[in-house]
């Protein structure tokens, strides 16, 4: 493990509990019920992880939850910086809230997460919003405690952004959101700097969970009944190469696998550049593990991905997917991410991003249009496509993706799949959504009690994005 990286003692965790407890005398001074705090969450399921461990520490420290920010005496932003869309989102969220802590200034506004950790955020977060209280970092969340009862107790704002390579801190209290479905993080920050990526400048360097905390954490979900545990970091691939000594994820996962009960282990995000044939073997020969790979290509042309600082070809990742789908059939399920008008691409080499879509046959893909992130090396560079025609392109992706989806629909007429039914569906007041092995989206009608539960599912009829079907 680097230098700078650092795992939070038991003696600092200690620490933590006993601010736990003077926020909670604290409130029950000032408030006759149990005051609500309201967190809300952007970005991806990293930021709703560590919001599921806000919570768990607002809990013990004697806060219930609310929806509504206009009720809350406490309200977190856990905010993202991947993209400029949601930070401006942010800042009219946070905006917003001005009016409601003036009339009650009781009131603690907190904002945390990727964007507070870029230097120029938060100092314009300093200026332009000071009524908001507490502005803490990536990498002191399980600082909570101590950070709110500063900010319940004195005049002063509280801010706290430690620029470190990262911590791993274990033991902290959870609050998960869904009784089935769970995320685990098992490693946190990134080591691979896209040239266009603000991550690894927030969220610090690549650091792994230890395999004995990750499977007490996973065998404690499956014991109380999670049936869909997700396998979280922003690139699992690399996962254990700092532990001593060293496991690979496929290890990791056959481990996990190997655990007693009736559940599906599901991960992302996978990278290219550290895809192995072994991983590729593990989720065909483990049977509850998903056959969903999200292995983000971000651009089928070869320039541009060198430009990205991707680290593969596409002809390397074509032959990837090609493995996976000799190893899994029609049952593998492939998604991507991907980035439109990265700094001087060209439409004919946007042209092939689509033919890599049309190759793969992705079931489904998450696109956005290149965001220029202060501080990376592509927002250097020259960038003269305007963003309405990034927009056409977008479009033109798009409409692609809905054809190749409605033809990976048609693959699965009549056949039957093992099914984890997770909510309400969509086509019908009585339909209930479930997912597949291969996560592709199959709604059928029945009764609200079988949510959380497997199903054995027959697909009656393809539609464009879902299946439709019926239990058997
Ligand atoms: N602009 C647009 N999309 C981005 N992503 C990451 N950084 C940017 C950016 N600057 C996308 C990538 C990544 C996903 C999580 O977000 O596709 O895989
Ligand atoms: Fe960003 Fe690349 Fe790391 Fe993903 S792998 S978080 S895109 S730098």
């Amino acid at each position: 493990m680097s230098a700078d990286i650092k795992r939070i003692s038991e003696a600092e965790l200690e620490e933590q509990k006993k601010y736990e407890n003077k926020v909670k005398s604290l409130l029950a001074q000032r408030y006759r019920d149990k005051p609500l705090a309201c967190v809300v969450t952007y970005g991806c399921q990293q930021n709703v992880a560590d919001s599921e461990r806000i919570k768990g520490m607002l809990s013990v420290m004697g806060y219930e939850f609310t929806d509504k920010r206009n009720e809350a005496k406490l309200v977190i932003f856990n905010t993202c910086a991947v993209r400029e869309h949601a930070e401006d989102r942010v800042y009219g969220n946070v905006g917003a809230l001005k009016k409601y802590k003036l009339a009650n200034p009781d009131v603690i506004i907190a904002l945390c997460g990727c964007m507070m950790q870029q230097k120029h955020i938060a100092e314009k977060m300093h200026e332009s919003f000071p009524f908001v209280d507490l502005v803490f970092g990536t990498h002191v969340v399980h600082r909570l405690p101590e950070l709110l009862y500063k900010a319940l107790t004195r005049r002063k704002r509280v801010y706290e952004l430690p620029d470190t390579d990262g911590v791993i801190a274990e033991g902290i209290p959870v609050r998960r959101d869904n009784e089935k479905k769970a995320f685990i993080p098992i490693m946190y920050g990134c080591n691979n700097f896209c040239s266009y990526c603000i991550v690894p400048y927030v969220r610090g360097r690549e650091r792994s969970r230890k395999v004995e905390d990750i499977r007490r954490e996973f065998t404690e979900l499956v014991n109380s009944g999670y049936k869909e545990i997700m396998l979280l970091g922003q690139n699992v691939n690399s996962y254990g190469k700092d532990l001593e000594p060293r496991v690979s994820f496929s290890e990791l996962l056959r481990i996990l696998n190997g655990i007693e009960g009736d559940f599906r282990i599901l991960f992302m995000t996978s990278h290219p550049k550290d895809c192995t044939k072994e991983l590729l073997e593990t989720m065909a020969q483990c049977d509850k593990i998903a056959n969903h790979l999200h292995l983000p290509f971000q651009s089928g042309n070869n320039r541009i991905l060198k430009l990205m600082n991707r680290g593969y070809t596409r002809e390397k990742y074509l032959s990837l997917i090609n493995y996976a789908k000799e190893l899994m059939g029609d049952e593998l399920s492939v998604t991507s991410d991907i980035i439109v008008g990265f700094p001087g691409e060209t439409y004919e080499e946007f042209l092939d991003t689509k033919s890599l879509v049309e190759e793969i046959g992705a079931t489904s893909l998450f696109t956005f249009i290149y965001s220029k992130r202060e501080g990376t090396p592509a927002a250097e560079m020259d960038d003269p496509v305007p963003h309405e025609e990034k927009a056409k392109w977008l479009a033109e992706l798009l409409e692609l993706q809905e054809q190749m989806s409605a033809k990976q629909m048609k693959l699965h007429a009549g056949k039957t799949f093992k099914c984890f039914v997770y909510g309400k569906g969509k086509l019908g007041d009585n339909y209930l959504a479930a997912r597949t092995d291969g996560n592709l989206i199959i709604e059928f009608e029945g009764d609200e009690g079988l949510i959380g539960t497997f199903q054995r599912i027959k697909v009656v009829e393809p539609l464009t994005y879902v299946l439709r079907g019926e239990k058997i």
